[in-house]
């Protein structure tokens, strides 16, 4: 039998003393990293926070020591973003101004956190864990309902700006599988049903009630506590008699 191309290649690398090649699968991620200009995101299009918000950047400001100002940069990012609704090229060049920092340590800043969007953004961003927990737990359902429910895809946006989806590794929540992030909600122990009456209430511009969707008030168990039921012992218990 003939070799083949890969079987002459390996072949090759090894007579060479080289190593294999291996590849892995290409990471995606819905979140954009490289900037281009565009209509909506330029550095000609005007950013400045307003009143209300150049007092709390103040206030926070205010919160680090001469020298070290820099380190408001997150919080700034994110007050810009708060007001936006994402973070555009020109609000990034505004903080860099007011931190006097360069430019590129703020788009580094910028583009390594997931949590800035660098996009238009709807006004509800609905965050699906599917990490572990929330996977076993079924957040493959909960996904395919929002998809459903809002037809769209991860990492798209609604023709009104009303709902953006993304798909997010663990939000620490997992004692109360599946859940989702809507802005600043929390919403856990979800089923298909609760998933569906939470974008319909949105959809209809009524607040859902954030948590867990269970009956359960956080992450205590469902039903009776199955351990840790008797009283704690005393103080000093375990310790040896002598001491
Ligand atoms: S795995 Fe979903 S919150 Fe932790």
């Amino acid at each position: 039998m003939l070799p083949t191309l890969r079987t002459i290649g390996s072949n090759l690398r090894r007579s060479l003393g080289l190593r294999s090649l291996q590849t892995s699968t290409t990471l995606q991620h819905d979140s954009l990293f490289v900037h281009r200009d565009s209509p909506e995101d330029n550095p000609d299009i005007p950013f400045e926070f307003n009143e209300g918000n150049k007092k709390r950047a103040e206030a926070i400001l205010a919160i680090y020591p001469e020298g070290h100002k820099r380190s408001a940069l997150i919080p700034l990012l994110d007050l810009a973003q708060r007001q936006y609704g994402w973070l555009p090229i020109s609000a990034m060049h505004y903080v860099a101004d007011m931190l006097n920092l360069p430019r590129m340590r703020v788009y580094e800043v910028a583009t390594f956190y997931t949590m800035f969007m660098r996009k238009p953004t709807g006004k509800y961003h609905v965050q699906v864990c599917t990490t572990t927990p929330c996977w076993l737990r079924g957040s493959d359902q909960v996904m395919d309902a929002i998809k459903k429910n809002l037809n769209l895809h991860v990492g798209e946006t609604s023709k009104d700006m009303m709902f953006t989806i993304s798909e997010v590794e663990c939000l620490g929540a997992c004692v109360n599988a599946p859940m989702v992030a809507i802005n600043d909600d929390y919403y856990e122990d979800l089923t298909v049903q609760d998933t569906n009456e939470i974008l319909n209430d949105l959809k209809a511009g009524r607040k859902p009630k954030p948590g867990p969707r269970s009956g359960r008030f956080a992450s205590e168990p469902l039903g009776e506590p199955s351990s840790l039921k008797g009283e704690p012992p005393a103080a000093g218990f375990g310790v040896r008699a002598d001491l």
